[in-house]
């Protein structure tokens, strides 16, 4: 149990980011936006630090975190970058791309925050309120979406005070985040693998690399143990509320999780209605996915209905969370 704390919001002004940097020097916890979701910041080279995030998230201790850093430089400093990752680090950083790479030799960063791995996962954030955090405090800072274990990522600083108010030192409020979904997450350990599905669509990344995509072995996004991203686990991005995936028409009581111009058969009798774009882009749906997730799961409907998303481009990352989500917990 942590003891519980004063947790201040302050908006993305000079002074708040000071007051970041500050606090994440003193072993504090301080939530700020990238362009993915927001962050729960920590110094990734204080162990307890890093715990006491562990425990402000509830987060399973084996679940290891991202290091992000300012620049290409920065990440050098942690991790051996072979062909194929200093090409995506090139063409995508910054931007929502996660590497995960052998820890280098001078990797300051705690064990506590790699969860004992020999790998380390970095990101490069294409944020400004991120990026001038993340130059003023020259260290690496590890930052998990910044919402309770098992809960939707937040993109918005009122969903992360919902979540983790109490818990926390500080919230920087910089407005919505512009991507809505959490980074992509590529391993550059041999032959170049898709982690998790997020903001840079698989056609980016295939782009970058001049060749295809190698998906992870079979089973492998279940299990909690001993995989490559153990933070895929099958609970991971879950409302409260039971999801319906797939579904064509609202039964009674459901609320409604809709996409595009056409609403599902029975809509005008659901509990509550939210769109992820009225005009079928994957882009604007990605940006609203958990706070309209969050919304229904608020509306005490007894089943949340979603409907049929299209799988390409974002659609890939919006049916996976979905999937999850959908999932028994
Ligand atoms: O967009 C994002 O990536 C956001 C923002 C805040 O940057 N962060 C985020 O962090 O989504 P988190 O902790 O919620 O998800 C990190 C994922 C987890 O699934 C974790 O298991 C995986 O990255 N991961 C971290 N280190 C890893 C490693 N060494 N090997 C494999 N997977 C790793
Ligand atoms: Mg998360």
């Amino acid at each position: 149990m942590t003891a519980p704390l004063v947790t201040r919001v302050a908006s993305a002004d000079a002074a708040a980011i000071a007051d970041a940097v500050r606090q994440l020097a003193a072993g504090g916890l301080v939530a700020f936006p990238t362009e993915t979701v927001y962050g729960l910041g920590a110094d990734a080279t204080n162990g307890e630090a890093v715990a006491r995030l562990y425990a402000a998230k509830g987060r399973p201790a084996f679940n290891p975190l991202i290091a992000h850093v300012a620049d290409v430089a920065a990440a050098r400093a942690l991790a051996r970058f072979n062909a194929d990752a200093t090409r995506l680090a090139q063409a995508l950083w910054p931007g929502p791309l996660t590497l995960v790479l052998p820890k280098g030799a001078g990797c300051a960063v705690a064990e506590l925050a790699t969860a004992g791995l020999d790998t380390i996962a970095v990101r490069v954030p294409d944020h400004a309120v991120a990026q001038k955090i993340l130059a003023g405090f020259a260290r690496p800072v590890v930052a998990p979406s910044a919402n309770r274990s098992g809960d939707v990522s937040p993109t918005t600083a009122a969903h992360v005070l919902a979540d983790l108010g109490g818990r926390i030192d500080l919230i920087i409020d910089g407005g919505a985040t512009p991507v809505g979904v959490e980074s992509t997450i590529i391993a550059c350990l041999g032959e170049p693998m898709l982690l998790r599905p997020g903001g840079v669509p698989r056609q980016a990344i295939e782009r970058a690399l001049g060749r295809r995509l190698a998906d992870p072995p079979a089973g492998f996004a279940a299990a909690d143990d001993a995989p490559l991203a153990p933070g895929m686990l099958a609970s991971h991005y879950a409302p409260r509320t039971p999801l319906r995936l797939e579904a064509r028409r609202v039964e009674s009581g459901e609320a409604l999780l809709a996409f595009g111009p056409t609403l599902a058969q029975g809509a005008e009798k659901a509990a509550s209605v939210q769109n992820l774009s009225e005009r079928g882009d994957l882009i604007e749906a990605a940006a609203n996915l958990f706070s309209h997730l969050r919304a229904l799961d608020g509306a005490g409907a007894n089943t949340i209905a979603v409907m049929p998303i299209p799988r390409d481009n974002l659609g890939e990352a919006i049916n996976d969370r979905l999937a999850r989500a959908a999932r028994p917990h």
